[in-house]
């Protein structure tokens, strides 16, 4: 049995997440989390809000609330829609805890003694129609390395690289719209990224399994102009993490706080102690600790493309320059973007469908398989209604819902609800279950290297086999002729429902809970022996007609939902 620890990119607080921020970190995350649980190995998946910076401060101002106290709703918020997806986080933390406070200002301690921070005095915008230093998401403008004219301070969207206030051509304040910007004096602490890049490159150059898109955007800033970039990692904010050099003040950073990409990531580390603290666990060490037992820990990340500069570059640079031995990520799986109908997902323009409202209209299942069977791994991929209908009702209700029902529906009027004794395997089921046994490892190695999209495909391609199977068994013609012959094939059929929950539980666990419920086979493991485990349903054992899995979506629902999510959230 391996140990796992799996943690998603923290999503923002400001705001409910929409369906492409779900597909690109928690619901992938989750799906791995689970297939390594189903297989029996130890899994530690933790996740958290990422409350700090600038977004937060936006978000509370904007909800005229103080911003510790729409954190704390906020959270409450995310929390509860996790749930209703069936994310299964062993912990979702806050970066706002006391436990992360303390962890960042260690880190910062440990990077300065080892002469890893700068103390630079800069100039930082100042906007006086606002009384304030703007913080770089207070400031928009033209990127200078592509031109897109609504780029970030800190990053823009449309190439992703890292930038500085400073950088951006045209600036002006997002609070007020104001170009009245002034260039002041302040100090700042830098992490001396450039020092470390050696050993990041060797680092990155050491995973050769890593998918290109992780490896490609790390490689491009490591390489970038004149190379990997000293960070700034301290702001003039009120709302964050107040800057110290471990236990100690830190003289001339009063009333400054850690940047949020800084603290954020070691929230990963300080979320397993909130799941110790909040007595889920006993011992985070033995997960972050390679001198307490982490070295056997496999380590996986998974975040949106826009976040692998932090992961590949920051965060690890903040690790190595700590020179204390905390465990590294082993595997980063980063994702594309997922589109909505023909233009972007987007947060702050309120454009698409989002969490909270994905659920209003239907249960977590029917989006967890579309999303993760569409998932943009090698490419972007696009969100339309159409295809969504499609695919829900061809794969979820007409192969899988179908099969279950018709089977259990068929046994009980002619054998009762229990599995039927009598008759033996033939050709036909031999070859089934070969061709089974096949497709099941091919569907491991697919979830083992976390290939979603083929994963989905290999279990549709399980399911799709026993319909064919029924389709020509057809034990409602057999059983005219030969029950006995017909009681075999129903047997088969209904240890294939019991099979296809346990495989389907990482994809849909809710409709997995209730195949397992009505094939009243609970503690199923992992069928490791298809023949063996299928033979495992054995005759006398007894199971109820599951109510229907999947409704099919009407075009009437389509075309609903197409006109209601058309406009933009407000
Ligand atoms: O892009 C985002 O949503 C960030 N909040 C992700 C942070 S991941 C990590 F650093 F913790
Ligand atoms: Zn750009």
């Amino acid at each position: 049995m391996a140990r796992h620890l799996i943690t998603s990119a923290i999503p923002y607080i400001n705001g409910i997440k929409h369906l492409g921020n779900l597909v690109g970190s928690q619901l992938p995350a989750d799906l791995y989390a689970r297939y390594l649980r189903g297989r029996g190995h130890e899994v530690l998946f933790l996740c958290a809000t990422d409350e700090h910076g600038t977004p937060a401060e936006l978000a509370a101002a904007k909800a005229k609330m103080p911003v510790a106290e729409y954190c704390a709703e906020m959270h409450g918020v995310q929390a509860e829609i996790a749930k209703g997806f069936r994310l299964s986080f062993d912990h979702f933390g806050r970066s706002s805890s006391a436990r992360n406070h303390k962890l960042t200002q260690h880190f910062a301690g440990r990077l300065h003694e080892a002469g890893l921070i700068r103390e630079v005095s800069e100039k930082q915008m100042y906007s006086h129609a606002d009384g304030r230093f703007l913080p770089d998401r207070y400031i928009e403008g033209t990127c200078p390395n592509c031109g897109f004219d609504s780029a970030r301070g800190d990053q823009c969207d449309n190439c992703t690289k890292q930038l500085d206030p400073v950088d951006l051509i045209n600036p002006h304040s997002t609070i007020s719209g104001s170009t009245d910007l002034e260039m002041r004096e302040t100090k700042h602490l830098y992490l001396r990224q450039s020092t470390l890049k050696d050993q990041l490159e060797a680092w990155i150059d050491s995973k050769k399994d890593w998918p290109i898109l992780t490896t490609s955007i790390a490689k491009k800033w490591l390489n970038d102009g004149d190379g990997l970039q000293d960070r700034g990692i301290t702001r003039d904010l009120d709302w964050g993490i107040p800057v110290r050099d471990g236990e100690k003040d830190w003289p001339g950073m009063e009333g400054k706080v850690f940047y949020v990409w800084f603290d954020a990531p070691i929230e990963y580390i300080a979320c397993s102690q909130e799941w110790v603290d909040a007595g889920k666990g006993d011992n985070w060490e033995r997960w972050w600790r390679t001198d307490k037992g982490a070295e056997d820990v496999t380590y996986t990340q998974f975040m949106g493309k826009d976040n692998v500069p932090f992961h590949t570059l920051s965060f690890p640079a903040t690790i190595l320059g700590s020179g204390e031995p905390w465990k590294l990520v082993d595997y980063i799986k980063s994702f594309n973007y997922l589109n909505y109908d023909g233009g972007q997902f987007s947060t702050s323009r309120g454009r698409g469908v989002f969490m909270d409202q994905a659920l209003e209209i239907l249960p977590a299942d029917y989006w967890r398989w579309w999303l993760l069977s569409h998932a943009p791994e090698s490419s972007d991929s696009e969100f339309t209604w159409d295809n969504f209908q499609a695919s829900v009702n061809k794969d979820l209700a007409d192969v899988l819902g179908n099969f279950v029902s018709r089977i259990t529906k068929f046994c009980r009027s002619k054998f009762g609800e229990v599995v039927p004794e009598g008759g033996a395997y033939g050709e036909q089921e031999e070859a089934l279950i070969a061709d089974l046994a096949a497709r099941v490892a091919a569907y491991q190695g697919t979830m083992d290297a976390m290939e979603v999209r083929k994963s989905s495909a290999e279990l549709r391609a399980i399911w799709v086999a026993g319909n064919e199977y029924l389709q020509s068994a057809a034990p409602w013609s057999t059983f005219k002729e030969d029950p006995e012959k017909a009681a075999m094939q129903v047997r088969l059929g209904l240890g294939l429902i019991r099979l296809y929950a346990v495989l389907s539980a990482p994809f849909i666990p809710d409709a997995s809970a209730t195949m397992l419920k009505a094939m009243n086979a609970e503690g199923a493991g992992w069928p490791d022996d298809v023949a063996g485990f299928l033979a495992g349903l054995a005759a006398g054992h007894a199971f109820t007609v599951p109510d229907v899995l999947f409704a099919k979506i009407t075009d009437e629902q389509r075309e609903d939902w197409q006109t209601r999510f058309a406009g933009v959230r407000t």
